[in-house]
């Protein structure tokens, strides 16, 4: 294996306990008759799960993966780091009712990676990595099996460690090219007539939209959070005409277009962290499956904010709803719908709404349970969800957008996602909401009458402190 791609882990030696219980389980199951797969990748797992526990990693036992070509595949376990969930490892458990060799052959064909993955059978293990295969031994031979397990653990893929390391650096230069950009845009305010007026223009809409309260430097740092995430969102998403196709990006860019025209060069002031835009879009590469990529930018993002706008991410409670309870969620609402009511999630009339949309996860799980046959007509008309900061609706744009193309291979916009504070929609009052398309969605979506609401509200309702200045609307 090549040296660069290899991490340093920890010992592993046929005294530990784990090994040892390892060889007496598969052992025990062996005099108990108990022969199958099923029956005894336990005592892999287990022994895994321990190693991999010790290197700061996680083996995610029994995960399923969509592949890019929207097959799903069950591995038995997937290694991955603590912290951006990305990939470094595979398990796949066979028993010696296969033939290990055609079994994995079977496996790569399915579109199984190729990178490092460990194939197992109570006598044999054979590793891959980079797709080739770099061992093949006997379990019984505790130091060859050792070998492999270090190999295992020890592989990283080399877009994986840069990014751990670029990671590092750009907690300290997101605040620094922050307050740049703001000192910017004070410069361009008081010298720059075409940006006052553009940026006058956008701080009113957005006080419309938003929070009448809405103070002047928090519609600055919408600006400078576009401007230092839009690239991730064109490339990491693949969508390059994100700028151009998204609303609000539209609006937004023609601000920071009347910012820069007389005085300063984007991509130059950018380039510091274009060794941080290919990092991150290296390592989201390596991800085989869209919602783990997604959950890695969620978690880019959230460590993005930490650095750069704790506050902002405190106010509005961006915590993102994990999986298994969207999962959940989306479940009991179909059978609540069919019970109830004798309707169900795919039936035309049944309106859907999450006020509080976040990166849009309901509403892309809500895409994966509604029928092919109702689908584009519920994506056109009757899925409904509203966002009130700028990242999260860029992100639940694009995810949603992106959960659609893969159902139908079709790319349509979703135009049912509105930039607006939920909590105001009650009010009566002539709205104009940053842009015309916008006010129209809005408008739209107050006439439409839910059937279902679900979601994941924010829960920050107060704050402890009156010196944090950072208090919720009423
Ligand atoms: C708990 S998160 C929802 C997470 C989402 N289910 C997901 O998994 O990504 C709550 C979201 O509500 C948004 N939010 C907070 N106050 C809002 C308001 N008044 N109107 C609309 N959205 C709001 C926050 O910005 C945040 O993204």
């Amino acid at each position: 294996m090549n040296q660069e791609l290899q991490k340093k882990v920890r010992n592993i030696k046929p005294t530990h306990k784990a090994i040892q219980t390892f060889y007496a389980e598969l052992k025990q199951y062996e005099s108990l008759g108990a022969t199958n797969e099923t029956e005894i990748r336990l005592a892999f797992a287990t022994l895994f799960q321990h190693y991999a526990r010790q290197n700061n990693l996680t083996l995610i036992c029994e995960k399923s993966l969509r592949t890019p070509q929207n097959i799903t595949i069950y591995v038995n376990g997937m290694l991955t780091d603590n912290v951006f969930g990305l990939p470094r490892g595979y398990w796949e458990a066979k028993d010696l009712h296969d033939n290990l060799a055609t079994a994995v052959q079977q496996k790569f064909d399915a579109g199984y990676p190729q990178d490092n993955i460990l194939f197992t059978t109570q006598e044999r293990a054979i590793l891959y990595q980079d797709g080739q295969e770099v061992m093949d031994v006997g379990i019984a031979d505790a130091e060859a099996f050792i070998r492999v397990l270090h190999a295992f653990f020890s592989y990283e893929q080399a877009d994986v460690a840069n990014w751990e390391r670029a990671a590092v650096e750009f907690k300290d230069k997101v605040p620094v090219l922050g307050e740049r950009a703001a000192r910017l845009i004070q410069n361009e305010e008081a010298t720059n007539a075409r940006f006052q007026e553009a940026f006058a223009d956008f701080y009113s809409h957005c006080q419309e939209a938003i929070n009448p309260n809405l103070s002047k430097s928090a519609v600055e740092e919408m600006l400078i959070q576009h401007l230092l995430t839009e690239r991730i969102f064109r490339t990491v998403f693949d969508n390059p005409d994100f700028t151009r196709r998204n609303i609000i990006a539209r609006e937004i860019e023609n601000v920071i277009d009347a910012l820069t025209w007389q005085a300063y060069n984007r991509s130059e002031f950018l380039r510091e962290l274009n060794p941080f835009y290919g990092a991150i879009e290296r390592a989201a590469a390596t991800f085989i499956d869209f919602s783990q990529k997604q959950h890695f930018l969620n978690t880019v993002y959230e460590q993005f904010f930490q650095g750069f706008s704790v506050k902002v991410a405190d106010t509005h409670g961006i915590v993102y709803t994990p999986q298994p309870i969207v999962n959940f969620m989306v479940k009991s609402i179909s059978h609540l719908l069919a019970t109830e009511f004798g309707r169900s999630l795919s039936d035309t009339g049944v309106h859907i709404i999450d006020p509080f949309v976040g990166t849009g996860n309901f509403i892309v799980r809500l895409i994966q349970a509604i029928d092919k046959t109702a689908l584009k007509a519920k994506y056109s008309d009757e899925l409904h969800c509203n966002e009130v900061l700028l990242m999260p609706y860029y992100i639940a744009s694009m995810n949603i957008e992106h959960e659609f193309y893969v159902a139908t291979k079709q790319y349509q916009p979703f135009d049912n996602l509105c930039l607006v504070d939920t909590f105001d929609l009650t009010a009566e009052r002539q709205l104009s909401l940053f842009a015309p398309e916008n006010t129209r969605r809005v408008e739209r979506q107050k006439k439409t009458e839910m059937f279902v609401v679900i979601g994941n509200p924010p829960y920050n309702a107060r704050q402890i402190d009156e010196n944090d200045a950072n208090k919720n609307r009423k």
